[in-house]
């Protein structure tokens, strides 16, 4: 895990060496591999139920985004934590952490950032004594990832079979196609994907395979294709839509790390302190749901996730599924 810490005069950020500053070379790859936009979902939503519970109301406040990704709610919490809060950015990703670089001029409080995953950077700043007055994740992928079509996070886009949000990790797509057995892979198609045809699919991932190895995109769509029947390839999307989800998740061990950010958030809350989920499929908040309300130094703020309003869903389709749950951390 990598740390950056950026600190100004008057909260601006200094630049880091090598991430390229304004005019460096390092600036055309950025606009080169991140072409997209990330739009935050549930950002008025967020920011409203912060703002009621006092967070920019007084200053020297803490404030940890864990997925900071484009950093679209980054930028509205910093903006209300003001010149005197801090904003403490995580993500896995060092695409992000470039993004980073150029956005933390523009951030009005002092920053900083943490490479990693958050489960272990949240940890790694609990035992530093860091203390947050509230602690939000955005979960899954950004839009930045899946549209960098070389990452291999899009069936739209012929790529290798990557799908690392850190690609230094060992593990990637074509690895798990290359090596687990038909009985591993349906259980991951299934769990994850909730795919009908996960066993179908996964022997014809191993029957090909035996034959040549399994290495883009489009191979794995056409394999999907011809292993489930015609009328499913026609209904419910696209057809290797809930495969590629499944794969993303078992690639980037995204419930492993859920879990464990969720048992280290009542150390990384400041008494009153809140934290704020916001999930995208019923495997993500099911454990939201049920850690919050079993763990007895949190007390839950939402009994129901809040959800997109129809005007945020007319702008931004990715709202659809997204629901924020809040907990608040009891006094000690
Ligand atoms: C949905 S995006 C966040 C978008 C951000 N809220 C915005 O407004 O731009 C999720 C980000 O979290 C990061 N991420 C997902 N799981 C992570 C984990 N376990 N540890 C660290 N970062 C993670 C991804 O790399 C991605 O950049």
């Amino acid at each position: 895990m990598s740390t950056i810490r950026l600190r100004g005069a008057r909260g601006r950020p200094t630049q880091p060496s090598g991430l390229g500053g304004p005019g460096e070379p390092g600036n055309s790859t950025i606009l080169l591999t991140m072409p997209t936009v990330h739009i935050p979902v549930l950002a008025g939503e967020l920011v409203g139920l912060l703002e009621r519970a006092g967070i920019g109301s007084r200053p020297g406040q803490i404030a940890i985004d864990c997925t900071f990704g484009g950093g679209g709610h980054a930028r509205l919490v910093a903006e209300r934590l003001g010149p005197e809060g801090t904003l403490v950015a995580i993500d896995r990703d060092p695409e992000a952490e470039e993004r980073f670089a150029e956005l933390a001029r523009e951030l009005p409080c002092t920053v900083r950032f943490v490479r990693g995953d958050f489960a272990d950077a949240l940890g790694a700043l609990a035992a530093e004594g860091v203390r947050a007055d509230l602690a939000y994740f955005d979960l899954g992928m950004s839009s930045m990832q899946v549209d960098t079509r070389e990452r291999g996070f899009s069936y739209s886009f012929e790529a290798p079979l990557d799908m690392r949000m850190d690609p230094s990790q060992e593990l990637d797509a074509r690895e798990i196609l290359a090596t687990w057995d038909a009985r591993r892979l349906a259980g991951i198609l299934r769990e994850y994907g909730e795919e009908r045809h996960a066993g179908a699919i996964a022997r014809a991932v191993v029957a090909r395979r035996a034959g040549e190895p399994i290495e883009t995109t489009r191979e794995l769509v056409e394999i999907i294709n011809s292993a489930i029947p015609a009328p499913a390839r026609f209904a419910g999307g696209h057809p290797a839509k809930r495969v590629f989800q499944a794969l993303r998740i078992a690639v980037n061990d995204e419930l492993g790390q859920l879990d464990a950010a969720l048992r280290v958030i009542p150390e990384i809350l400041a008494p009153g302190g809140r934290a704020a989920l916001i999930s995208f499929h019923s495997l993500e908040d099911r454990r939201v749901k049920w850690a919050f309300k079993t763990d007895p130094r949190l007390a839950v703020l939402t009994k129901k996730p809040v959800t997109a309003t129809a005007r945020e869903l007319a702008v931004n389709p990715r709202a659809r599924s997204a629901k924020l749950r809040v907990a608040e951390r009891c006094p000690n």
